[in-house]
């Protein structure tokens, strides 16, 4: 139980680093496309925003304590830090790399799930998928 208990906090700390980058470019993004990539970016940053607060709930419900640092989400991500602002479509494609790694983490994290037979987690996770798919489809479209 302790392996997807840690998943899932390698879903909440992969989440949260995708929804701040979404939201760093959302204020940052620049040029002739700027009204398009700031609605987008808005869009997507709020609803990332939107999902890290019931991953948090799932893990306590796991009865485990849920991480809230920037320490322990750069320990727990592989999602890498912005700390520059690249081109609108470089921040595109950047997007689309991290939500592969979020996909990644939650298809594992949903595997372990079956395995310790949490249906409501399972359903949970499977609905994280679906989103994260969509997010593919239109990050994967913008990059082009
Ligand atoms: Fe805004």
């Amino acid at each position: 139980m302790e392996t997807l208990t840690e998943m899932m906090k390698k879903v909440l700390a992969d989440t949260f680093a995708m929804y701040l980058k979404s939201h760093n470019y959302h204020w940052n993004v620049e040029g002739s496309n700027f009204p398009q990539y700031h609605d987008f970016f808005g869009n997507l940053y709020q609803e990332l925003h939107g999902a890290v607060d019931p991953i948090a709930e799932q893990i306590r419900a796991l009865d485990s304590y849920a991480p809230g640092s920037f320490t322990r989400f750069m320990e727990l991500t592989e999602i890498e830090d912005e700390l520059n602002v690249p081109l609108g479509t470089d921040m595109a494609r950047k997007l689309l790399s991290d939500n592969q790694t979020v996909i990644s983490t939650l298809n594992v994290t949903l595997k372990l799930a079956e395995q310790f037979d949490q249906q409501g987690l399972m359903d949970f996770l499977a609905g994280r998928i679906d989103i994260h798919s969509k997010h593919a489809w239109m990050l994967r479209s913008i990059s082009k």
